[in-house]
């Protein structure tokens, strides 16, 4: 599915523009520019043109207009996606949510809220916490990225070991399925016995079934006390060790992180204060939140070994920053390979050591062969450095490790068009053939995101720049 000529296209643009106002059906490329390339700026592409919808209804119709004319659709939140599921190849419609960015009053008796697809979590956030409750995700992009990409990608981010992931809060969504049929689920409950269960099938499914115009996420408590230790690790497997021993022994953990040595230096470089010195093999971050103090096992745990701490919201931020600040710092050196991986927690070690080797072998030092992630989760973002866009013969390496190690190809970024041609190594050949059913139900024109989550079938299908 794709642009079919220029005719089809000109009628569907002159429609969309009926509809939507011709404000808010772009096709200047300077004004397209920054819908049309992904946030590492590893890939882009072209668009037919970025719609912006302002409500439900709008959505649908460019959905069954875009369905009546074969063009496909690209849905995009912030565009703070790292596996280019949000940027078109060839001639797609990019259907950005960034109008629909309400968040409405939060349920304070329930401790729940509704919001639009292209609100952020920044502006979710400080609804929930305002009436003294908080939203159960959290990832350093806050600031840009939707709920709605955050539903569509399940995304993890730093709190999963306390709370799960979107899947396991997202109480209910309304949609746009690929036919144009708007479905709705926001009444919030918590036990809905009543058969399949549609919304836990949107969390990770990356636009490729309908466009999520609105989520009820759950909430949990906004926590008024925390403490944060950075404590040293000589190496992967002695940061597992520890973090095994933090999450059996530490009520309230909140976060529970790791940056090798070559991540903190690189932070360290860019006037990003490391509170370890020197900088260890592997420097672990937990994180504790709650009411009170935190249990006395946090520092006995940490305590035989270097370690700094802080207490309090401004320095607990400070303590994160070498942390959540690897991504953006990676990005001002280069256009990394970014591989988000789960492998099991006793094979971390393993698993890095695989890492540096293969990438030795390819001509990578470890200061670009980085690895960061969410230890607690056995998630690790294995960011590679001064390779070419389009040469993946290292990400492959890296992958076929990972199903080595019985491991997930993604452990919360997805799979977008970027890892779609490894999607074999962590599903099974029934597992696609029942995707491929649920996604020809829900979208039977086939015009959903149509090269994510689906192995390459020709060229331009991938697109790195
Ligand atoms: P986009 O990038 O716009 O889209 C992502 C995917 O969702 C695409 O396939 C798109 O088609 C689809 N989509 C978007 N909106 C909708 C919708 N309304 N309906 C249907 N499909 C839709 N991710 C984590 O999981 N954990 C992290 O810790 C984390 N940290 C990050 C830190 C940084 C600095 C950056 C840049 C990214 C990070 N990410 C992380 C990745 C990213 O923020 C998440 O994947 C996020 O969920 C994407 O949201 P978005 O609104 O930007 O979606
Ligand atoms: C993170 O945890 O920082 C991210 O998921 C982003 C990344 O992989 O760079
Ligand atoms: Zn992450």
């Amino acid at each position: 599915v794709s642009a079919r000529g220029s005719e089809p296209s000109a009628a569907l643009l002159e429609h969309l523009r009926a509809n939507l106002g011709a404000d808010h059906v772009l096709v200047d490329p300077d004004v397209t520019a920054r819908y049309v390339r992904d946030w590492t700026g590893r890939f882009h592409g072209e668009a037919l043109a970025v719609v912006r919808p302002a409500d439900t209804g709008a959505v649908a119709e460019v959905v069954r207009a875009c369905g009546a004319a074969g063009v496909a659709v690209v849905p995009q939140g912030g565009n703070t996606g790292l596996v280019a599921g949000s940027v078109p190849a060839r001639g797609e419609v990019v259907l950005s949510t960034e109008r629909l960015s309400g968040v409405e009053a939060v349920d304070v008796a329930a401790g729940q809220v509704t919001a639009s697809a292209g609100a952020t979590l920044a502006a979710v956030q400080r609804a929930a916490r305002a009436a003294g409750w908080d939203v159960p995700v959290d990832l350093a992009a806050r600031d840009s990225a939707t709920i709605g990409g955050m539903v569509a990608t399940n995304a993890g981010g730093t709190r999963v070991l306390r709370y799960g992931s979107m899947r396991h809060n997202v109480l209910g969504a309304e949609t746009v399925l690929g036919d144009g049929t708007v479905v709705e689920r926001l009444s919030g409950l918590v036990k809905d016995n009543t058969g399949y269960d549609l919304t836990g099938l949107l969390c990770g499914s990356e636009g490729t079934l309908g466009v999520v115009t609105r989520a009820r996420l759950r909430l949990v408590p906004w926590w008024p006390d925390a403490v944060a230790v950075w404590a040293a690790a000589t190496g992967w497997d002695d940061a597992v060790a520890l973090a095994s021993r933090l999450r059996r022994t530490v009520d309230g953990l909140d976060g529970l992180e790791a940056v090798d040595r070559a991540g903190l230096t690189l932070v360290g470089e860019h006037g990003i204060g490391v509170p370890l010195r020197p900088v260890p093999a592997v420097g672990v971050l937990a994180v504790w939140r709650g009411r009170g103090d935190p249990p006395a096992a946090l520092a006995e745990t940490v305590g035989d070994r270097p370690h700094a701490v802080a207490v309090g919201e401004a320095e607990v931020a400070r303590f994160w920053a070498p942390r959540e600040r690897v991504t953006e710092t990676i990005a001002r050196v280069g256009v990394p390979h970014k591989l988000d991986v789960t492998v099991p927690l006793g094979a971390v070690g393993a698993f890095a050591a695989d890492v540096h080797r293969v990438a030795a072998a390819h001509g990578l030092d470890a200061g670009r062969a980085l690895v960061f992630g969410h230890l607690g989760d056995g998630n690790l973002h294995v960011n590679l450095l001064g390779l070419d866009p389009d040469d993946d013969r290292l990400d492959d390496a890296v992958l076929r490790s990972v199903a080595g190690h019985r491991g997930s190809i993604s452990a919360e970024h997805g799979i977008g068009t970027a890892k779609a041609r490894w999607l074999h190594l962590s599903r099974s050949p029934g597992e696609l053939t029942a995707a491929a059913a649920i996604r020809a139900a829900l979208d039977p024109a086939g015009i959903m995101n149509p090269r994510v989550l689906r192995p390459p079938t020709g060229p331009g299908s991938r697109a790195p720049a």
